[in-house]
């Protein structure tokens, strides 16, 4: 089976066992799978989306969509993720643009899964090789780019696929991708500077359950 459609139906199992009313969902193509579950399921709550992609495919399969400004509170979320590393658990998430929202509706939420397949899953940070986005408005890029040039930081402003111009996000900002291994080991002082909105790290504290799709899992109750 699909590996993507088998993390989802574990995550559903997980989501169904806690009875949420209210449900965080995240973005890309593992949670459009768990989308698809969750409407042939028998939850009956409410609904609080990571980006726009995920807030038209849930008003599609007819759930009610919960503004993200108006909820301080989100029972349970589930959420995909381009890199896991077990040692430190930790995730790099935005692959999809929507780092900001995701990490938002994560900090609401009491209990966080994220379903993943095997490629993901890697021993240390870094490893799997993809970059680390980090979310930026757009006034302030010149002199984010300049810091991170003093720290040494390679980074690229991220592009649309075959179109002129850069990915702008949800919030309308712009995603700057860094090198994974120097930027890992100056999370904070990137996460500190003015015009970054949110880095694409999300680590211990953000994580509850990590459900990879061979069975493997990781977090607090494994
Ligand atoms: C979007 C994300 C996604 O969760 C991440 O990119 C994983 O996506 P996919 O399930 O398509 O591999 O962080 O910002």
């Amino acid at each position: 089976m699909d590996p993507k459609l088998t993390a989802a139906r574990m995550a559903l199992e997980e989501v169904l066992k806690r009875q949420p009313k209210i449900l965080g969902v995240g973005s890309g193509t593992t949670v459009h799978k768990f989308i698809d579950e969750l409407s042939r399921s028998e939850f009956t709550g409410k609904v609080v989306s990571t980006s726009f992609d995920t807030t038209l495919r849930l008003k599609e399969k007819g759930f009610e969509v919960v503004d993200l400004m108006s909820v301080n509170r989100i029972d349970v979320s589930v959420d995909g993720a381009d890199e896991v590393s077990t040692e430190p658990l930790s995730l790099i998430k935005g692959g999809g643009a929507a780092l900001l929202r995701e990490k938002v509706v994560a900090e609401l939420s009491s209990f966080r899964i994220y379903i993943v397949d095997p490629s993901k899953v890697v021993e240390k940070p870094c490893d799997r090789g993809v970059p680390i986005p980090i979310e930026v408005v757009p006034v302030s890029l010149s002199a984010v780019t300049k810091n991170l040039e003093r720290l040494g930081v390679k980074w690229s402003v991220r592009t649309g696929s075959g179109k002129l111009g850069p990915v702008i996000t949800d919030n309308g900002n712009l995603v700057l991708d860094l090198e994974c291994n120097r930027a890992w080991e100056l999370l904070e002082e990137i996460k500190s500077l003015n015009g970054v909105a949110a880095v694409g790290v999300f680590e211990r504290d953000l994580i509850d359950l990590v459900i990879v799709s061979d069975g493997r899992k990781y977090g607090k109750d494994t």
